[in-house]
C-alpha cells in the first residue's frame, strides 16, 4: 500500500486469512450458483452457455475481481471513496451509483428466492415435499409460487433476518458462519452430484450441460453468461470491493481471487451436475426459467433413502449461503449511507432493508398477481434480475477495469498484488493485459452485439 493510502484505524479488519477468503467465497456462493446458473444454462443451450461463461470466469472475472481487490485494500474505503481517492478531481466515483442500483435490486429480488428457500426448509422438515410425482412438484410450486401471501411473507422475513445479522456488526457474525457453512454446503453438493450421476439419463444431463453446441452461441447466450459470470462471483457493484478494504496486509490479493472465483465456479458446475440428470430423468424442460431448480430437486431428494434429512439440510444450507450474499450485497449501501451520508449504521441498515422490503414485495407478487404488469415485456422480478446482472454489473466491471487498467497509478497495482513487495506475483503482467484490454474489449463487444450493432 503506497504511504499516503493508510487504513483508517477505526475500520474492522478480516482476523485471519481463511477469514478473508471465506467471507469473498460466502459472498460469492449462493443462489447465483445453485439457482441462477442452472436455470440461465438450461435456457441458453447448456453447453455452449457453459462455455462462454468458463471463459468469461476467467478471461474477465478474476481480473476484475483483482481490480475490486486493489481499489478496496489500496484505499481502505467503500466504492465511493476508493474511487473517490484515487481520482480527487474525476468523474469515476459515479459508479458507485451503479453499485448502489444493482445492489439494491439484487437484493429484492434475490431475498424473493431465499424466501421460496425458507419455505421449502420449512416444508421439508415437516415432511410436506414428500409428493408421488415430478407433476405434483411442479403444481406444487406453482400454487406455492403464485399465490400472492406466503411468497411475500418469506421475503420479508428474510429481509428482517438480514437485518438482525447486519446489525451485529462486520467480521463477528459473517466471519464465523462462513466458515462452518461453506463447507458444508459444499460435501452436500458433491454427495448430491455422486447421486445424480446414477438416474437413469444421466449422460443425456451431463451432456448437455458440458458438451458445446457452437452454433447456438449467439448474442443473447453471450450476453447472458457474461451477467452470470458477474453475478456469481458478486462482481461489479464494489461488493469485492468492500470486502477487500477489510483485508488485512498479509492477504494475498491474486491467490484470493482465484481461489473465490474457482470454487465458485466449481459449485455452479455441481449444481448443473446435480440438476440436469435429473431434467431429463425427470422429464422437465431445461428452459422451465426461474423456477427450475424447485420443482427439479425435490424430486431428487424423493429418491434419496433419508431424502427428508438431505432436503431440510439443503435448503437450510442453501438459506445461509443466500444470507451470506444478501448480507455482502447489503455491505454496498450500508457502507456508502454511513461512510459518505454520515448516517448511523442502525439508521443505515433500516434504510436499505426498508427500501429492499417494498421492492421485494414488487418482485415476490410478480408470481402471482403483478404476474401480468410488465415494463419492457418483464415483470418486476425478470426486469431487476436482467437489468443487474447484464447490464449494470458488467457496466460497473468495465469502469472498474479501465480504472485499475489505465487511470490507477501503476505502483499502487504492483503494491497491492505483491503486497509491497514481499513476494513475487508472476502473473502480474497477465492481470494488467487482462484489465487492459481484454476485459474492456469483451465486455464492450458483448454490450454492442447485443444491442445489434455487431
Ligand atoms: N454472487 C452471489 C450469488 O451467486 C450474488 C451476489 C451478487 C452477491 C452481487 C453480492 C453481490 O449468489
Amino acid at each position: 500500500m503506497s504511504n499516503d493510502l493508510k487504513p483508517p484505524t477505526s475500520r474492522a479488519q478480516f482476523a485471519t486469512k481463511i477469514g478473508a477468503i471465506a467471507t469473498t467465497v460466502g459472498s460469492a456462493v449462493g443462489l447465483g450458483n445453485i439457482w441462477r446458473f442452472p436455470y440461465e444454462a438450461g435456457a441458453h443451450g447448456g453447453g455452449a452457455f457453459m462455455l462462454c461463461y468458463l471463459f468469461f470466469i476467467f478471461s474477465i472475472g478474476i481480473p476484475v475481481i483483482c481490480a475490486e481487490f486493489i481499489l478496496g485494500r489500496g484505499t481502505r474505503s467503500n466504492i465511493f471513496g476508493a474511487y473517490r481517492k484515487l481520482s480527487p478531481n474525476g468523474k469515476w466515483y459515479l459508479a458507485g451509483y451503479i453499485g448502489i442500483v444493482a445492489s439494491i435490486m439484487i437484493l429484492s429480488f434475490y431475498s424473493v428466492v431465499a424466501g421460496w428457500t425458507v419455505e421449502y426448509f420449512v416444508q421439508s422438515a415437516i415432511g410436506a415435499l414428500d409428493l408421488p410425482s415430478q407433476q405434483h412438484y411442479h403444481t406444487h410450486f406453482d400454487e406455492f409460487s403464485t399465490g400472492n401471501w406466503r411468497p411475500m411473507i418469506w421475503t420479508l422475513i428474510f429481509l428482517a433476518m438480514n437485518f438482525v445479522i447486519l446489525m451485529r456488526g462486520v467480521t463477528k457474525g459473517i466471519e464465523k458462519a462462513s466458515n462452518v457453512l461453506m463447507p458444508m454446503l459444499f460435501i452436500l453438493l458433491l454427495i448430491f452430484c455422486i447421486n445424480s450421476l446414477t438416474l437413469d439419463k444421466a449422460s443425456e444431463g451431463v451432456y448437455f450441460l458440458l458438451h458445446p453446441d457452437f452454433s447456438k452461441i449467439d448474442s443473447t447466450v453471450l450476453l447472458g453468461a457474461l451477467g452470470q459470470a458477474f453475478f456469481s462471483l458478486s462482481l461489479g457493484l464494489g461488493c469485492m470491493m468492500t470486502y477487500a478494504s477489510y483485508f488485512n496486509d498479509k492477504t494475498r490479493l491474486g491467490r484470493s481471487a482465484t481461489m473465490t472465483a474457482i470454487l465458485d465456479t466449481i459449485v455452479a458446475v455441481l449444481s448443473g451436475i446435480i440438476i440436469f440428470p435429473a431434467v431429463f430423468t425427470f422429464g422437465v424442460s431445461p428452459t422451465a426459467g426461474p423456477t427450475l431448480v424447485f420443482e427439479v430437486l425435490p424430486s431428487i431428494f424423493h429418491k434419496l433413502p433419508g431424502g427428508v434429512i438431505w432436503s431440510t439440510l439443503f435448503f437450510l444450507l442453501l438459506f445461509m449461503a443466500s444470507l451470506s450474499s444478501t448480507i455482502s450485497m447489503s455491505e454496498i449501501s450500508i457502507a456508502f449511507f454511513t461512510e459518505e451520508k454520515k448516517m448511523s449504521r442502525r439508521k443505515a441498515t433500516i434504510l436499505n432493508t426498508v427500501i429492499a422490503m417494498v421492492l421485494g414485495s414488487l418482485c415476490a407478487l410478480s408470481f402471482g398477481c403483478l404476474g401480468d404488469f410488465k415494463i419492457f415485456g418483464m415483470t418486476f422480478f425478470s426486469l431487476f434480475d436482467y437489468v443487474s446482472s447484464n447490464i449494470l454489473l458488467p457496466t460497473g466491471g468495465l469502469i472498474v477495469s479501465i480504472f485499475a487498467g489505465w487511470v490507477i497509478d501503476k505502483k499502487l497495482l504492483r503494491d497491492q498484488m505483491t503486497n509491497n513487495g514481499s513476494f513475487r506475483f508472476k502473473a502480474l503482467w497477465l492481470i494488467t493485459f487482462c484489465l487492459r484490454y481484454v476485459a474492456p474489449t469483451g465486455i464492450t463487444l458483448v454490450f454492442l452485439d447485443s444491442i445489434g450493432l455487431i
